[in-house]
């Protein structure tokens, strides 16, 4: 499975930031054409956002295209799918029909690129107090038609600003009045056996502090990575998402003491005084795996 901690935006009609992005470390880079782009640029942001996804690099790269209902979203699509784009972010997403919709032009356009059906990545952003509401049907969404291989959704995002806009909210520095939209996102997608969520982006470019917090609120909260703003915020989301040193330690004395009791007919062992069972192993074994992967990748 890739690795999702890090997902940085950058303006697709801005290509020193474009360039910049792809080289620092995030484990995706989106190449924005929505909310990013002044809405007289951005039909010529197209082309551009086709071109730099068609270079070498060493992250995966998406597109941001403009939201479903929008007039812009089918040229965007139909001008910057190529073989070479990893995945599409679709902003605003409200009903499951959005999804099969989109799909629908995506499919078409892989056929007529010979690229497999299915393969490029479709990112929902659940940004709406629709959307919210309704999180449930959009993760339920399936694939309707027989090609071969699973659906191309496989998480869905989380946008606090439109979120916050649509919804009336006015969230205070931590943001306890989006903890329940957040919750709602990561039990509706799990519940539909999807992978976690990846979290909004965190607005406050100057609180390094701040963002930890939060951060660790994602993590903990059943997140498995950010949407990021700014190109210093990759290394610390990098950071808060890669289990640390002791946390490692921790899960490998709690899997090899579990391993020892189980083959002799228990399930449960004490480790640094706590109580292990099935959950608690199984738990420890993912997080291993999760630092083998980033191990595996360099990060
Ligand atoms: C992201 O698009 C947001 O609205 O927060
Ligand atoms: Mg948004």
């Amino acid at each position: 499975m890739p690795l999702n901690r890090t997902f940085l935006f950058a303006p697709g009609n801005h290509p020193r930031r474009v360039e910049k992005a792809l080289g620092l470390g995030a484990d995706a880079v989106i190449l924005d054409l929505e909310d990013a782009v002044a809405t007289a640029d951005k039909a010529a942001a197209r082309k551009p956002v086709a071109e730099a996804l068609k270079r070498p690099r060493h992250c995966r790269g998406y597109v941001r295209v403009n939201a479903p209902a929008t007039p812009f979203c089918y040229r965007d699509l139909v001008e910057t799918i190529h073989d070479k784009v990893d995945g599409v972010v679709l902003p605003k997403v409200e009903s499951a029909a959005d999804l099969h919709a989109i799909d629908w032009l995506m499919a078409a356009l892989e056929r007529e690129q010979g690229m497999v059906e299915g393969s490029i990545d479709l990112i929902p952003l659940v940004e709406t107090a629709a959307g919210v509401a309704r999180v449930d049907r959009i993760v339920q969404a399936r694939n309707l038609r027989p090609y071969p291989g699973p659906w191309r959704v496989k998480r869905v995002a989380f946008g606090a600003a439109d979120f916050s806009l649509d919804a009336g909210l006015l969230p205070s520095h931590e943001e306890p009045e989006l903890a329940e939209a957040r919750a709602r996102v990561v039990l509706a997608s799990r519940a539909a056996g999807m992978e976690g969520p990846l979290d909004s982006p965190w607005f406050h470019l100057r609180d390094v502090e701040g963002f930890k917090r939060a951060l660790e609120r994602s993590r903990r909260g059943g997140f498995q990575g950010r949407l990021c703003v700014h190109p210093d915020q990759v290394p610390v989301a990098n950071e808060a998402f890669t289990p640390g040193a002791d946390e490692v330690a921790r899960a490998e004395r709690i899997v090899a003491a579990f391993r020892q009791v189980e083959a002799r007919g228990a399930a449960a062992v004490e480790v640094d005084g706590q109580m292990v069972d099935y959950p608690v192993a199984y738990r420890a074994q993912a997080l291993l795996d999760t630092m083998r992967e980033i191990r595996s990748r360099g990060g």
